[in-house]
């Protein structure tokens, strides 16, 4: 500690803050750098199967502190957040905050960091939907305004930024963490096959010998309206009766199919319901598919990483390279263009694409040669 002197406190709340966290604790911690990378886990998600074997996977270091905020509204989540933290930045007098993505965490301990008057780091800065009835849109916003530093994963990420009026010094385009992680991975990934039949468990799972899908759905505009969430299901209903799909089921996603009275056996035979699955499991899910369905902004990054063809359930996306360069396609939610999409995917194999600028696997060190030089002054 006394060689170490200086505190760089990094956040995590949310699932997919810790693949993105893993390479950049461990870049910080480098001797080189001489900074102490001090872990904070705001506890926003709170599911073993949503938090615990990620720490493993990725040998993350346990957090130094956990707030063990669990879910609420926004207002509540974010006020319970800004509360719980304060007094580990009193107790700690970090140089620095550094926090990641668009979680209601980031934006949380960035406030409560830049009214103290301690620089907040933002890593995968400017990435912009266009959408605002996005909660993670607005956190996006409101954490680029009040970082000292902003990293970036594309190019266009700066221009977003510049429009809002960031000074161009402050931004640095760097690739991007998640797919450092995802590199560091891709030998523990796991096969698709093994973990099929590891989560069913007595069934045996359906036969994937022949290709698979894969399906995730989270967004609130996806699951929480009970006709949207209907026709999406019935839509991959169909389109499993092509291909059969393994689809891992987020908490939120449940919570909403149990509310509409959607069971398992409603999906038919073809579609694989699990619980949320590991890191390594759900890489090699992904890495084996032969289409990915999905309306997470992680699983696009880490389709067009791996030239597994995406299929975006979204009007939108704040990560544009992954369909300007990669292997994602913007669908939206209308039934007809999703299955129309999925046959011409079975039919060609969908888009080649490639692997973006800097998604090279040394994103971290890029951020932590930064932090070095902005912070050096403090660094003896
Ligand atoms: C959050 C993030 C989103 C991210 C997603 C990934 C915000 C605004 N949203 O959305 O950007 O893509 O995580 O997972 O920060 N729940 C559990 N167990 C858990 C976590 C959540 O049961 O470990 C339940 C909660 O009680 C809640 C629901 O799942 O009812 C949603 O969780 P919440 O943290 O509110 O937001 P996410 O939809 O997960």
């Amino acid at each position: 500690m006394e060689d170490n002197p200086v505190k760089v406190l990094c956040v995590v709340g949310a699932r997919p803050n810790f693949m993105k966290i893993a390479p950049i604790i461990r870049a910080l911690g480098n001797p080189a750098f001489r900074f102490t990378p001090v872990l904070v886990h705001t506890g926003q998600h709170y599911d073993n199967d949503m938090k615990h074997s990620f720490f493993e996977q990725l040998n993350i270091p346990e957090p130094d502190t956990d707030l063990g905020v669990g879910s609420g509204s926004h207002a509540n989540q974010t006020a319970e957040i800004m509360k719980r933290f304060e007094p580990v930045m009193d107790a700690e007098r970090p140089r620095a905050v550094l926090v990641v993505g668009d979680v209601n965490s980031t934006i949380a301990c960035s406030l409560v960091a830049v009214k103290k008057g301690v620089p907040v780091i933002h890593v995968e800065a400017g990435l912009r939907s266009g959408d605002r009835t996005m909660p993670e849109e607005i956190n996006r916003v409101l954490t680029d305004q009040i970082s000292d530093l902003l990293f970036t994963t594309e190019r266009t990420a700066a221009d977003n930024l510049i429009r809002e009026g960031i000074d161009p010094a402050r931004i640095h385009f760097v690739g991007n963490v998640m797919i450092d992680t995802l590199f560091d991975n891709l030998e523990r990934a796991l096969p698709a096959a093994e973990t099929v039949r590891a989560r069913a468990e007595s069934t045996g799972g359906p036969d994937i010998s022949a290709g698979f899908g894969l399906v995730t759905l989270h967004r609130p505009s996806n699951v929480d309206d009970p006709d949207t969430l209907a026709g999406l299901l019935k839509c991959l209903r169909e389109i499993s009766e092509q291909l059969p799909l393994v689809f891992p089921v987020h908490p939120r996603t449940r919570q909403r199919m149990e509310a509409a009275g959607f069971t398992s056996s409603d999906l038919g035979p073809a579609i694989f319901t699990t619980a949320p699955l590991g890191y390594h499991e759900m890489l090699g899910l992904m890495r084996e598919a032969r289409l990915v369905l999905t309306d997470s902004g992680g699983v696009q990054e880490e389709t067009t990483a791996l030239g597994v063809p995406c299929i975006t359930l979204r009007d939108n996306t704040e990560r544009p390279i992954t369909v300007d360069q990669g292997t994602n396609t913007l669908i939206g939610t209308d039934p007809d263009r999703i299955r129309e999409a999925a046959r011409q995917i079975l039919a060609t194999g969908g888009k080649a694409g490639r692997v973006p600028e800097l998604w090279d696997g040394r994103a971290a060190e890029r951020i932590a040669a930064v932090i070095h030089d902005r912070y050096q002054d403090t660094v003896q």
